[in-house]
Order: C-alpha cells, then structure tokens, then sequence
C-alpha cells in the first residue's frame, strides 16, 4: 500500500528520499513521485510504474533542495498514470498520502461550485485542494491544516509541504501508520521505521487523529482538538536487520530458506527447551478462565488463524470464533466481555484486522496480538502482546511469517491447554519436544524437496487452474498453497476441504487439473486417500505432499509424491508449508513474474 516519506533536512534530500521509497516498495505500488521546495517554488518529479522510472526522471532533471516529501502509490481512486501520481499540487500546496478520504466526492464538488479546477481522478486531490482553498481565505498554515483535518474523514496518513515555509513539513495520522524519525539537526517521517532505518532509529508514532509540524530540530504534535499533546520517543529495532536478499534471486527465496532460524528464534521465547514445557502466558488474557477465544485476521494470518482454531479447540477445549476481518468486523457477532480475542498480523497494521480488534475492544474483551511488527498500530493498542519475531518480511507474499505465526499459535494453545487441565504433563512435553525439533527438520527439508519441487513446477506453471485438498489443519494449509500460488503466479487455484471435493469442486477434475493433496499420516490419512482415488478415477492428475509413513501406506498411482519426514501433527502444518511455498514459489520464477511485488498487491493493506 501507500509508502510516504519526507526529510527536512540540512543537506540535499531527493536522493535520500528515494533511497527511503526503495525500502517501502515491498508494501506494493504502481506509481512515485518525489517533491521539494528550492529557491522559495514547489518542483515535483514523477512517474508510472516502478521506482527506476523515477530515478530516470530525476537523473534526467534532477531536483535541489533541503525539504522534500515523496510517495509510492498504490492505486485506490483513479488508474496509476503520472497524472494521478503524488504528490499532488494546488496553489503552493503539495500533499502525499495513504488511504482514503472516504468523503472527497461531497467535497469535491463543494470545491468545484467554488470554483476549484481538479488536475486528477484521486481523492487525495480535495486535501491539496482544500488547504489551498483555506490559505486564499487567509488562514495561515496551521490553521488551514487544522480546519482541512477538520473536513475530511476516511483513513490518512498525510505529509504536506507549503511553498512558503520552506522549513517545516506538516503531517497527520487517522488509520494508516506515521512515523517521524529524530536526526541531528534533520527530521524524518516515514511510513514505517523500515523507511526511516538509515537515518535515525529514534521513532515517535503518531496515534490516530494526531497531526504534527516538523521542523528541522523539533515536532509540535497536536489531537484533532489543537491541543499540543506528548507521544514517546522509542529506539526501533529496525536497523538492526539487514534489508537484502542476501544470495537469493527474490527476498520470497531467502524468506522461505530463512525459516528453520527465525522458528528456533520464535519458539525460544515461548517455550523452555530444557525441561521441554511451554511458558505459562502471564497477564491479562487467562487461558484458564476465558470461556471462549475469538480470532480474525486477514489473509494468510487469517489462515494461521484457522489452523489456531483447530489446536485451541482439541488441545485446549477452547471454543473459538473466527472469520476474516472484513466480515468479522460487520458481522454484529455477540460476543462475551469475559472472552480474549487474537488478532494476528504480520504487519500489525492491517486495516480490517485493527477495526475487528477495535469491535472486540469495545465490547469489553481482552486483546491478544500476534504479531511481527512490534512497534505497529495492533500491537499498541492490544492488552498482550505476542511476538512472532520472524524478522522483516519483505516478499509480499507472506512465508515465514505464516509459520512463525503458527509456531507462536500452537504454543498459545499448548499453554492453554495447560492452564484448563486439558493436556497432560507428559502429553505438552512430547509436543514441546516435537516442536523444538521442527527447526532441525526444516532444514532437512529444504535441502532434500528442492529438484522435485521445479520439476514440478515447471509443469504447475503451464496449468490454468490447480485444485488443493487437504483435512484437517491440512486444510487451511490448502487454502494457503492456493493463496500463495495465484497471488505470484496468477494461475486460478482453490483450496477445498478434502471431504467437500464430491460435493461440487469434482466437477472440474480432468486430466487437465493438478490435484495437490496435503496429506501427512494422520488419522484423516485414509479418508483422504479415499478423496484421492475419486479424483484418480476421473483422470486427475495428483500431486501428493506426503510423510514417509503416507508414502509407503499409499498404493494409488500418483502422478508425483513429495515425501516429507514423518512429524508429529502438532508440527505437520509447518513442515508441510515448505513444498507448498516452494511450488509456489518456483512456478512464479519459471512465469517470470514479478515474485516479490505481485500486481495488484501491496504488503501493508491499510485501506479497507
Ligand atoms: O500484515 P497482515 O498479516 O495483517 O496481512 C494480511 C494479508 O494481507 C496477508 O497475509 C496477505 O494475504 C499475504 N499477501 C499473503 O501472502
């Protein structure tokens, strides 16, 4: 989504500027543009498409100046041409932003009345617009600020630039996420700390409804009211992780291989190794008196969510409620104020997933975060906070978060389980141990499956459609490996329950159709295999994701078997994770897509 920056600076900025752009490109865009003020005037540069075009343009006319602010933009209100490229400018005024002023069609037309000429199809256009309009009334700069915020509502994150103050950038928060960054005699602000890394690791978040005037050596923050108001400083740990892909060709690849250490990493802070037990979860959420659990997420968190359920509700006895944020947060669920809601987000900042924790807030629960992102928007405003620690997640799609957010889930449920007298001491030790063993696996793993999983994929990437079946939590793994295929490779995929098969999705099946069927040699291993002959006898081509036990039980005539070691069911959905990213993954790489920044998708979705 959205990426902004902006420098007030001592030294040139347009480099240092899109320097910070390169390092919010992985929340996803379609355009760029860059904006400075020099010699008391307003000069832009931007440009469709990726962040190379701009640095063409800007190689071809450069831009001076000490002040600047810039933007990626992913496209909400009109195509993502140059002209509907940020920043926009009116009358002196230019503005960047994220999100979307829900109301600019009132007030774009209440401008227009008034005469106000619009140069774009965006609806970041009414705020230059309506600033503009409130300077030629003769407010001065703040007040003009103050009385726009004041008219537009929707979700923003807005930096501004005044032509004639050439010293101050001023900026507001309401939803997507702000930061600004404290520099010796410069200051920053950035989307995320990611952006702001090489300049500063000292960090104030805005909080929704803060709108703020940054000046060289100081920040005035102000409420929605004017009132000047504190936020803390804080030391982000974003620059103590190296932003590159390392030797891999995509930061999905390094991603995907960097699993086996950031599990061990994540695991360590939830489970004590030595005496093979789960760490009790102290503080507000207690397992062993909350009636029931409610999770929403969105995505693939979602998805880590639904195989949560599952282990909440056999290891723990834990009823749990769950659905995607978009629906979850409309659905008027009754819920109890004795309840603990989750939310899991690899970015914490996802719009959805923030109302749907703001519901549940609202109705009296207490507010369990998973999340990757410690410093995000989920995290501050939830009671407990769950780290998953895989580390920046650049690839949009999600990989290691995925399996890190499972490995912290299954230890959530363990300790749950624990807490009610639902599992036994005998019975959280060996799933302590199978988990502590998961990283080793891993590892053995990604270093054996690698030459069947391209052969494979070169025959997944000439396909139109791919079907993937699994039960249980090879279930939601299903509906993951078909996530993770179309959203790189843009081949149609469905996950299915591998019960439900006969009950519409048989119809497709012909010779023509990959079936992939995840499979470990659980107690569903049978029925499954039944799900399989049905698609055998109808000419379907199968691909088998199995364990060594499912490979020698098994007599069907696949079309191709990954075998995997044989794991406990505790850990099947991370192992079993690793075939279906890498299918995923290799079949992108063999369609030459854009692996890392899919089209249409953004990373960060702050927008509902
Ligand atoms: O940052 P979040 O975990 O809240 O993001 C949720 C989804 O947008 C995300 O998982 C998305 O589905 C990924 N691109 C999937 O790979």
């Amino acid at each position: 989504m959205c990426g902004i920056v902006g420098i007030v600076g001592s030294q040139p900025v347009s480099e240092r500027l899109v320097d910070a752009l390169k390092r919010l490109e992985y929340r996803g865009y379609d355009s760029a543009g860059v904006a400075t003020i020099k010699d008391g005037e307003l000069h832009r540069r931007r440009a469709e498409g990726k962040l190379v075009n701009l640095e063409g343009k800007l190689r071809e006319e450069p831009l001076a100046g000490t002040i600047g602010i810039a933007h990626t933009r992913w496209a909400t209100h009109g195509a993502p041409t140059e002209r509907n490229a940020h920043p926009h400018f009116t009358d002196g005024v230019a503005v960047v932003h994220n999100g979307i002023i829900e109301n600019f069609a009132e007030l774009k037309a209440e401008l227009a009345s008034a005469g106000a000429e619009f140069q774009t199809e965006t609806d970041t256009e009414v705020v230059a617009q309506l600033l503009a309009s409130f300077r030629r009334e003769g407010m001065g700069r703040r007040e003009a600020m103050h009385a726009m915020l004041k008219r537009v509502s929707g979700a923003y994150a807005l930096a501004v630039l005044f032509e004639d103050d050439p010293s101050t950038i001023m900026a507001a928060r309401n939803g997507p996420p702000l930061a600004i960054g404290h520099g010796e005699g410069e200051m920053f602000l950035g989307s995320d700390a990611i952006a702001l890394a090489p300049f500063t690791n000292e960090i104030t978040y805005l909080v929704d409804g803060d709108w703020a005037v940054i000046g060289r050596a100081s920040v005035h923050i102000f409420d929605i009211d004017g009132n000047l108001v504190t936020r803390p400083r804080q030391i982000s740990m974003a620059a103590a992780y190296m932003i590159d892909k390392g030797n891999h060709r995509h930061f999905m690849e390094k991603e995907i291989h960097e699993q086996p250490e950031v599990i061990s990493h994540a695991l360590g802070h939830y489970v004590n190794f030595i005496e093979n037990r789960v760490l009790p979860v102290s503080g507000v959420i207690d397992f062993a008196k909350v009636p029931s659990l409610a999770i929403s997420a969105c995505g693939t968190a979602y998805l880590a969510g639904l195989i949560g359920k599952y282990w909440f509700e056999r290891y723990a006895r834990l009823p749990v409620e769950i659905d995607v944020a978009s629906e979850f947060r409309y659905r008027e669920i009754p819920l109890s104020p004795q309840s603990a809601a989750l939310f899991i987000s690899q970015s914490g900042e996802t719009a959805d997933t923030l109302a749907s924790l703001r519901y549940c807030k609202e109705h009296g629960l207490k507010i369990g975060a998973v999340v990757n992102t410690r410093e995000s928007t989920i995290a501050r405003e939830s009671d407990a906070v769950f780290p998953i620690l895989a580390g920046p997640e650049i690839g949009v799609a999600s990989t290691k978060a995925f399996t890190c957010q499972l490995a912290v889930l299954a230890s959530l449920a363990i300790a749950a389980g624990r807490a009610r007298g639902t599992l036994g001491e005998e019975e959280e030790q060996a799933m302590v141990k199978s988990l502590a063993e998961m990283p080793r696996l891993m590892s053995r793993v990604l270093n054996s499956i690698q030459p069947k999983i391209e052969f494979l994929s070169r025959e997944l990437a000439k396909c139109r459609d791919v079907l993937y079946l699994g039960r249980g939590t090879s279930f939601p793994l299903a509906m993951e490996g078909a996530l993770k295929l179309k959203e790189i490779s843009y081949i149609h995929a469905e996950g299915y329950a591998a019960g439900e098969l006969k009950h519409g999705p048989i119809a497709l099946i012909d010779e023509n159709m990959p079936v992939i069927v995840i499979a470990p040699h659980d107690r569903f291993f049978d029925k499954t295999v039944s799900n399989m002959q049905e698609v055998a006898a109808r000419g379907g081509r199968i691909i088998l994701i199995t364990d060594e036990k499912g490979a020698a039980a098994t007599t069907l005539d696949t079309m191709h078997t990954i075998v995997l070691p044989n794991v406990d069911e505790i850990v099947a959905p991370m192992i079993f994770s690793l075939p279906v990213q890498l299918l995923a993954y290799h079949t992108a790489v063999f369609m030459g897509t854009d692996v890392d920044q899919p089209r249409n998708l953004a990373k960060s979705v702050t927008v509902e």
